[in-house]
């Protein structure tokens, strides 16, 4: 192939990211940014021209991960001459983006989430070495209306931003602060950018938001103005030709209204799994919490999930060990666990952050507490998640295939209930769904073996 004469020299950017799906969302889209200006990803951050470290501050540990990767960056910035520019992104860069300037002064530029459509105009005045290094401005509005309207899908499963930003003010949590207030993007602009990713063979959208049925978006053109609900928006998603799953994450109990529970029994394209982080099974802690509802409200809450959609997989998020937690708040916990029966759960030990109420709270435990009431939850969550992969087996499921396998003539797919799973088949299934048979499923693992294909949707 010969090159154009006008074409522009590649540059390498690396794109590192830590966090929540959004993160991963906007690391996409970073990308999509600067692709006009030359840009296009390499595998690894030796001799990168632009790297970039996506962060996320929701726990400690996570934020401490950042100083240490930026340390190894500056040495690779020296090796390159200082050739390398080196960003750091998302929400410990919004947290503390003047302490980040201040302890590694190898950082070129430092952007908050709901900024990096400025990062074209940032890397040219660090090139000139003029105007401020920082950008934590909070206007989410303005960050969608100028992100590039088509975006090059990795597979045929892509996520999509609907929500953004959180009001809930968990007395834990650093989202509020990180990432502003709850905002809903545009009707419109999710429809077609769900359109467009469509066209070039996606299948299945997960709708994202840290809140994301909290979903109030306008919808200027599609209905008199009216804010949609995130129930209307699945029923209009199943709509668009070639969208045969829909999925959406994080959800809170709060917002769980009955269209959207219906619509889990009435959409097909409706995936049966319901990711619903509940945090405690105590209603003190959940009062400390300031979750806004009790055990018995969320509890009731799965029950009509369960009554729309028999089969659905509920998914949740814990943390132990939250200031004042006692011996039997935590059994209260375990209790809710055994009550609902998890298909999966990702649980944590409480990380006092600074600036949200919890931190100020009397009562903080031992790491030793938490550490032990970790181990006995999550080993209660590991034989849920055990028992439920095992309940598939015999089944044949239908499976969208997202790649190859680990294994030669090994394909690898996602279920209904977001199991990963391999099974033997060729290449030529890549992006289409077909039918599995489960053989044999673990903790992680999920065997199958390759039935038919199924026939394109109508
Ligand atoms: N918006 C989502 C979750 C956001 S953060 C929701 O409201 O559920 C993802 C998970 O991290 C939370 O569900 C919680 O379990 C955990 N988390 C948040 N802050 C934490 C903290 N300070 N310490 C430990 N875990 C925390
Ligand atoms: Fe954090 Fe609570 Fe908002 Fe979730 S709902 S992002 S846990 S403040
Ligand atoms: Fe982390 Fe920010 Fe997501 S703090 S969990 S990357 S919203």
């Amino acid at each position: 192939m010969t090159a154009t004469p006008d074409a522009k020299p590649l540059k390498g950017l690396f794109i590192r990211t830590y966090g929540c799906q959004m993160n991963v969302y906007d690391s996409e889209r970073i990308r999509d940014v600067l692709k006009p200006l030359g840009y296009a990803p390499v595998e690894a951050p030796e001799g990168a021209d632009l790297v970039v470290i996506n962060t996320c501050h929701i726990r400690e540990k996570a934020t401490e991960k950042v100083y240490s990767e930026l340390g190894k960056l500056k040495q690779m910035k020296l090796a390159s001459g200082g050739k390398m520019t080196i960003a750091v992104a998302g929400c410990v860069a919004q947290a503390e983006g003047a302490e980040i300037i201040r302890r590694q002064p190898a950082v070129d530029l430092v952007l908050g989430p709901q900024a990096y459509h400025k990062l074209p105009e940032m890397i040219a005045r660090a090139s000139r070495a003029v105007g401020d290094r920082l950008e934590t401005g909070f206007d989410t509005v303005e960050k969608f209306d100028a992100l590039p309207k088509t975006r090059e899908p990795d597979g045929p499963a892509a996520f999509v931003s609907v929500q953004e930003g959180c009001d809930k003010f968990c007395t834990f949590c650093v989202v509020p602060y990180t990432r502003g207030a709850e905002i809903s993007r545009n009707v419109d602009d999710i429809v077609s950018e769900i359109r467009d990713l469509a066209s070039k063979g996606v299948r299945e959208v997960t709708l994202l938001g840290q809140n994301v049925n909290a979903f109030h978006g306008p919808a200027p053109r599609l209905e008199g103005g009216a804010d949609w609900t995130l129930g209307q928006l699945v029923r209009h998603i199943a709509r668009i030709g070639g969208i045969e799953r829909i999925r959406y994450t994080t959800s809170h109990p709060r917002d769980m209204d009955d269209d959207l529970i219906a619509a889990h029994g009435d959409t097909p394209a409706m995936m049966p799994f319901l990711h619903l982080p509940v945090q405690s099974g105590s209603d003190r802690i959940l009062k400390a919490m300031n979750r806004g509802h009790t055990a018995d409200q969320y509890r009731d809450i799965i029950d009509r999930v369960r009554k729309a959609r028999p089969d659905i997989a509920i998914a949740s998020d814990f943390i132990v060990g939250f200031p004042g937690e006692s011996d039997a708040d935590f059994e209260a916990t375990m209790q809710l666990v055994r009550d609902i029966g998890f298909a999966v759960a990702y649980s944590f030990k409480y990380s006092s952050r600074p600036g949200t109420p919890a931190a100020e709270m009397h009562g903080h435990l031992s790491e030793a507490v938490k550490d032990e009431r970790l181990q006995a939850l999550q080993s209660l969550l590991r034989d849920q998640q055990t028992a439920f992969n095992q309940a598939q087996i015999g089944k044949t499921l239908p499976v969208l295939v997202t790649g190859k396998g680990r294994n030669p003539g090994q394909m690898h797919g996602r279920s209904p209930y977001l199991q990963a799973l391999h099974f033997d088949g060729t290449e030529a299934l890549i992006n289409t769904l077909v039918d599995v048979k489960i053989v044999s499923a673990s903790l992680n693992s999920i065997t199958g073996e390759h039935v038919r294909a199924r026939e394109p949707a109508a």
